[in-house]
């Protein structure tokens, strides 16, 4: 069957990760979380003192590390390693969350990890979620999904999320925070957060897990199934 590629785009915490997941297990395909890898990366310049403007340190910086996911065979899931530290929970935390968007508008940052995105991504046969896949990163992908939702949805899940891990946040400390990542996602000059023009839009407001799969599934198989 031909392998192809699924870009899964949108606003934060509005069910990307968990929808690209599943649609990867379905498939048998790999999955690749962007956002973890720009969160790797600034966990690193929090950890050594790396300068946003700094251009020289953040140079070699960028020489220095390296972002890989291995799969968890306890947990089954694909877990973030920084310089072969396995950093998932880390980089989750509040800290970095809040860092991660000055970090990611970086024009180097940024080409330092399309380029590795497009690698991972080369034989096909991936479902990548992000801010730029379907416009960067894989303009040529088969199947392209922009996912948004109300901010005050995405916050209570985000919380939820959260809480789940023992963290507990004020839902109006997260409404901040998605709109501050929105808004400095969506105004950067070097692929910035956008639909692309070919690109379905997908709003999970008021729809479940499985509708949002079953959504994606579907432009999957319209794609797969037609030679
Ligand atoms: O998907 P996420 O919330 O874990 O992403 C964290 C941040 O990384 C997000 O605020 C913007 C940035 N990001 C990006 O600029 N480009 C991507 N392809 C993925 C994430």
């Amino acid at each position: 069957m031909k392998k192809i590629v699924v870009a899964i785009d949108g606003h934060s915490s509005c069910g990307k990760s968990t929808t690209a997941k599943l649609v990867a297990k379905e498939l048998g395909y790999a999955y690749i979380d962007t956002g973890a890898m720009y969160r790797a990366v600034t966990l690193y310049f929090l950890q050594n003192y790396i300068d946003v403007a700094d251009d020289h340190g953040i140079k070699k910086a960028l020489e220095n590390i390296s972002v890989t996911f291995k799969r968890n065979v306890k947990t089954h899931r694909n877990e973030t390693y920084l310089n072969g530290l396995n950093v998932e929970d880390e980089i989750r935390k509040m800290y970095v969350t809040d860092k991660v968007s000055e970090v990611s508008v970086i024009p180097a940052v940024r080409h330092a990890m399309v380029k590795e995105q497009q690698k991972m991504g080369k034989k096909r046969g991936v479902v990548m979620d992000g801010r730029d896949i379907g416009t960067t990163v894989f303009p040529d992908a088969e199947v392209k999904v922009f996912m948004t939702a109300d901010v005050i949805t995405r916050a209570q899940r985000r919380q939820q999320e959260l809480l789940a891990k023992d963290q507990m946040v004020d839902l109006d400390i997260i409404i901040e925070n998605l709109k501050k990542r929105d808004h400095i996602d969506s105004t950067r000059a070097e692929s910035p957060l956008r639909q692309a023009p070919d690109a379905v839009l997908l709003d999970t407001s008021h729809i479940t897990i499985d509708e949002q799969v079953d959504f994606v599934m579907d432009k999957v198989a319209a794609k797969i199934f037609t030679k």
